[in-house]
């Protein structure tokens, strides 16, 4: 191969003996390429090259191991200052890719791992694209998760592909999907093992077959007689997920298609007008700011280099089961242990049906059900590199078995507990090495809540810290340290919330009217029917364990539900009767006239956040919000607690629990440490 130009920085140029290009990405210092203005800069002069000396084909691939192109530099989007500034930047790569899309010559992205955003706007641009069958492929617009939409040509792109009724729902939730699927839908033309990827891509060149568009069945969506109906109907439908005021993304981009979805050109100037809106907006900067947070969460923070590749779950119920299997599906072996085979057959069934639905083939899901091991004899133990317990709350029960594991395990293991309650010092202290005893503390669902709150008591050694963290990334959850002490930083939060969600209830307010009063603020689900969710048993038994160090009066109603054995959505009743696990929802119930039902909610989660800062059980405002907005869903498109509370005024939020003090009592008194935060946001 002769190497044509070695003038560019991010790309690699290089005509075979057949005539044909071969411009690799490779954007240095990086684990994964993205679309940069340097990059965009130096293509658009490969472009021009190109254009004056054309090859027989042009192949653009990436050097990268993680995959194609990742997407845009969200960097670059935080510094745009205005909707000019956006309308230019989009316009410009608009030509550009209309450039590509234009080249007289056949042109194809040869992909393999990631292919999002951008990434996928300029494959799509491309007249062919082959991608590698590998369940890594995943090929997907996800912008409005950054609540913004398709800009470099994608909405237009994407539609005449595949046709409005299979790319509007993708695009709508940011759904990625994988090489089977893509090529399913028509979006990739070929799907190749390794092998045979680059002979494919040549082939195809060499062939010039036509170029794949939707059927015109696909297409009659977008005629200009349905185009309306079927808005409409999409409009509809995302009401039902989404509040077009706190995400207006996907909302305009239906507003795109309809409006201007007959004429491409037309439609490709209407994607920048409107992205360059949404750009700027609140939503927008707040959903890429917990996008950067959530890259900071992944990133690595320490030079450990730890790797596990057996882990032994002690406790198979609801916990142990899912995180089994979760670690299963990560590429790990896990021996599950219980007391008997009986308690850990359930866990397997589980797993199995996780298994079916996200790894789909049969081969892989042979091998995942291979790697899970049921071990009620604890033979796993001593070869484990992680150790994980999760078995009954009982701080007796727990403190017997970590006794017992001490001196059978690994010097090299980690050693964690999924105690959701009892502070780490009270197992440690009954130790060894106390230092070494970490808390691992995972959400429910395991494989839907991305967050873990990694603990440390006060023994525990940072060495030992580091380690868990890198486990919990290396299994993809998102790790944040805190401090071992009542409810750690996620349910202590929430419980003075759920809390005053029922002494509401308690004062009147009907359930349906406080949880349409947390979901209008952003809350996925409101906290009545969270609680029920839950279990108002566990609810009052959080509660129970942090009233003695936190000074919180639980509810009576808590205490009585539970002694008649309404317990919630497993028990078919809590506040709400469920039927069939749905709660029974009255949408005439009457309103109350109360004004302040969202401030009572929401301040004392941010009085409890203050109180976290304070404590320092977790390092700083921002892996706070992290925590919150992965742990438990806290409105995303308003950046986490403590954004919203500088954003809406650190002052404001004070006089506001002030108000609420005098009316309600103390338990709205302000935090002491607000008048700090309020110092530290504004010194001058
Ligand atoms: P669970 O009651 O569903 O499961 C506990 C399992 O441990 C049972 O299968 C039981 O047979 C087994 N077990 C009890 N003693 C054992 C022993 N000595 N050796 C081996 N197995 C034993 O409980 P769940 O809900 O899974 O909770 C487990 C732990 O996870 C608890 O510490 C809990 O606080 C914590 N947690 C629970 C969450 C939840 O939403 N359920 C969320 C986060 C943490």
């Amino acid at each position: 191969m002769a190497e044509k130009q070695k003038k560019y920085l991010n790309w690699k140029a290089e005509t075979d003996d057949e005539g044909i290009l071969w411009c690799h990405l490779d954007v240095p210092d990086r684990s994964a390429n993205v679309l940069s203005s340097a990059v965009l800069e130096e293509f658009e002069r490969f472009i021009t090259d190109v254009e004056a000396d054309l090859p027989l084909g042009l192949v653009i691939l990436s050097d990268k191991q993680s995959g194609f192109i990742a997407g845009a530099n969200i960097d670059e989007f935080i510094s745009i200052k205005d909707s000019e500034e956006a309308l230019e930047y989009t316009r410009r790569i608009h030509k550009l890719f209309n450039r590509l899309e234009a080249l007289a010559c056949p042109s194809l992205s040869l992909i393999h791992g990631f292919c999002l955003g951008g990434g996928l706007e300029l494959a799509l641009a491309c007249r062919y694209r082959v991608a590698l069958d590998d369940p890594k492929t995943r090929i997907g617009l996800p912008e409005v998760l950054l609540g913004i939409h398709p800009g470099f040509g994608g909405s237009m792109r994407m539609i005449r592909q595949i046709g409005a009724l299979q790319a509007m729902p993708l695009m709508l939730a940011g759904r990625a999907v994988d090489g089977r699927k893509a090529l399913k839908l028509g979006l990739i033309d070929r799907l190749v093992p390794e092998r045979q990827l680059h002979r494919a891509a040549r082939a195809m060149i060499r062939q010039q077959v036509p170029q794949k568009k939707a059927s015109a069945w696909a297409r009659l969506a977008g005629h200009n007689m349905l185009r309306p109906l079927v808005a409409g109907f999409m409009r509809r439908e995302l009401r039902r997920k989404a509040n077009k005021e706190h995400y207006p993304a996907p909302f305009a981009l239906i507003d795109v298609w309809e409006k201007h979805g007959g004429d491409e050109k037309d439609m490709l100037d209407a994607e920048a007008r409107s992205i360059a809106k949404l750009f700027i907006t609140d939503s927008s900067r707040n959903l890429v700011r917990l996008y950067k947070l959530q890259e900071r969460l992944k990133s690595k923070d320490s030079e450990v280099d730890f790797k596990a590749q057996h882990v032994h779950v002690i406790g198979a119920g609801v916990m142990g089961g899912d995180i089994a299997a979760w670690c299963v599906l990560q590429g790990l072996s896990v021996t599950l242990q219980d007391r008997e085979p009986k308690f850990i057959a359930p866990a397997m069934k589980r797993a199995h049906k996780l298994f079916k639905r996200k790894l789909k083939q049969t081969r892989l899901i042979t091998a995942a059900m291979d790697r899970l091991i049921p071990d009620h004899k604890a033979l796993g133990v001593e070869k484990a590199d992680v150790i994980i317990e999760a078995i009954v709350e009982n701080a007796e029960a727990k403190i017997t078995l970590f006794k017992e594991l001490e001196p059978r395990i690994k010097d090299t293991a980690i050693l964690a507990s999924n105690t959701s309650s009892i502070p780490l010092d009270d197992i440690s202290r009954q130790l060894k090495a106390p230092e070494r005893l970490i808390g691992i503390h995972f959400f429910n669902p395991v494989a839907k809540m991305q967050l873990v709150e990694v603990v440390h008591s006060a023994s525990t050694s940072s060495a030992w810290l580091d380690r868990a963290t890198a486990f919990c990334r290396q299994i993809s959850r998102l790790p944040v340290p805190v401090k071992s002490s009542p409810g750690f930083l996620v349910n202590r939060i929430l419980t003075p919330y759920l809390l005053e969600a029922v002494a509401l209830w308690e004062e009147g307010v009907t359930a349906e009217q406080i949880d349409r009063t947390a979901k209008s603020f952003g809350m996925p689900m409101g906290p009545v029917e969270l609680a029920d969710t839950v279990g108002l048993d566990i609810c009052l038994s959080v509660a129970k364990n942090m009233a003695d160090t936190l000074n919180i009066t639980i509810p009576d109603t808590l205490q009585q539900m539970v002694d008649k054995g309404h317990l919630g959505k497993k028990s078919g009743r809590g506040f709400y009767t469920y039927d069939k696990g749905k709660p029974g929802k009255n949408k005439n119930a009457p309103l109350s006239s109360m004004t302040d039902i969202e401030d009572r909610m929401i301040l004392r989660i941010l009085n409890e956040c203050a109180a976290c800062l304070r404590e320092q059980i977790v390092e700083d405002a921002d892996l706070l919000d992290a925590g919150m907005v992965f742990g438990t869903g806290f409105a995303p498109f308003r950046g986490g607690p403590m954004h919203y509370a500088r954003a809406r005024g650190l002052e404001d939020v004070v006089a506001g629990l002030a108000g609420l003090e005098a009316k309600y009592g103390e338990r709205f008194s302000p935090d002491a440490s607000w008048q700090a935060l309020i110092h530290a946001n504004d010194p001058g």
